[in-house]
């Protein structure tokens, strides 16, 4: 056969061909052109051809080509939409599956309550650092070198030796606020604490607290109260709190803030240890030695602290009796924050 006769069979091989999946098509895409295809050797044999026909010849071989492409493309048409259609089964007209929307963790949902009460009194939120040195959580604190609470115990210390932490409570940031800023001063720090303490339903070892600080000329006890008073009402609708008598190093007076157990309605439940209060944090008057070590003259300004768990005030406030279920990420207990 010379080459025009090869030609002349290929295409009629071709469009003779029928190609029942995309397998097939392939393979015969392949054959006739691939890199190694029959195609390939028609080009070759151009060079064979006489001159006066190398037009013709051309000419045939690119309808070849276009032949062969074609069919490919019919093949892989069909077999896809029949395939397609043969195996989804899908009912188009169904309803479709409704996402599950996230809920908000209830510890962020009082976080930002808090924040939100607090700011209608003027307050401005502040951040500061997870991992701690000594002088912030405890020393410009006023917390002598052999304070109990420095004990090991305690805290969890990164690298006792590098000076490394994790903030014990968030009094830290008081210090880094009053560092960089100049009175008045107004600002509360929510944020994460650690303590080495045994997990049981009241205690965790890592939790939430919620530091507020107020330094201005002629503050007074009267102002931190009655700001505890506000805050109190503002998020449980009572302002049934009381003050008693504690000791910060950092505060002078200390009182701790206790707030009418809500979940027994003060008659006595297991949260409440049958005394009908719930202790929510610590607060005080701002000691002037913690003023002088972060540089504010203690002649001139003055003012209060005070430190809350925002586990104590969610435990509160949706009747929790365990602090656990908030680290535990059940779904069954967060769904119900919606
Ligand atoms: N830092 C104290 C604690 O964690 C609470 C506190 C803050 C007390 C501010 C007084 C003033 O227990």
């Amino acid at each position: 056969m010379n080459p025009f006769e090869q030609a002349e069979k290929m295409l009629q091989d071709i469009q003779e061909a029928t190609l029942n999946s995309i397998e097939e098509a392939e393979q015969f895409r392949i054959k006739y052109i691939g890199s190694k295809g029959l195609l390939k050797d028609l080009f070759a044999a151009m060079k064979d051809i006489p001159n006066e026909r190398k037009k013709d010849f051309g000419q045939l071989v690119n309808q070849i080509k276009q032949s062969a492409e074609a069919k490919i493309n019919e093949a892989k048409q069909a077999n896809t939409g029949s395939k397609k259609s043969k195996s989804s089964g899908e009912d188009l007209t169904a309803p479709g599956i409704p996402y599950e929307v996230g809920t908000r963790h209830p510890l962020s949902i009082v976080k930002n309550e808090m924040i939100e009460i607090f700011k209608r009194l003027g307050f401005v939120v502040e951040d500061g650092p997870e991992i701690e040195d000594d002088w912030h959580n405890f020393t410009a604190l006023n917390l002598p070198e052999n304070h109990p609470a420095r004990d090991m115990q305690d805290t969890f210390y990164i690298d006792y030796n590098a000076n490394k932490l994790l903030r014990t409570h968030t009094s830290s940031a008081q210090i880094r606020v009053m560092e960089k800023q100049k009175p008045p001063i107004r600002i509360i720090t929510p944020g994460r604490v650690y303590r080495n303490e045994t997990i049981s339903a009241r205690a965790h070892c890592t939790f939430h607290q919620v530091e507020g600080l107020y330094i201005d000329k002629d503050v007074s006890f009267a102002d931190l109260k009655q700001t505890l008073y506000y805050f109190a009402k503002e998020m449980f609708g009572s302002d049934n709190i009381r003050m008693r008598p504690s000791y910060f190093p950092f505060t002078e007076p200390s009182a701790e803030i206790d707030v009418s157990c809500f979940i027994c309605d003060a008659k006595g439940c297991a949260v409440c240890k049958h005394s009908g209060w719930v202790e929510i944090g610590g607060c005080g008057m701002v000691d002037p030695a913690v003023l002088t070590n972060a540089g504010i003259d203690t002649e001139e300004y003055s003012g209060f602290a005070f430190g809350m768990g925002i586990e104590r005030v969610t435990m509160l406030k949706y009747g929790i009796n365990d602090i656990r279920l908030f680290f535990e990420n059940d779904k069954r207990f967060l769904e119900q924050f919606s």
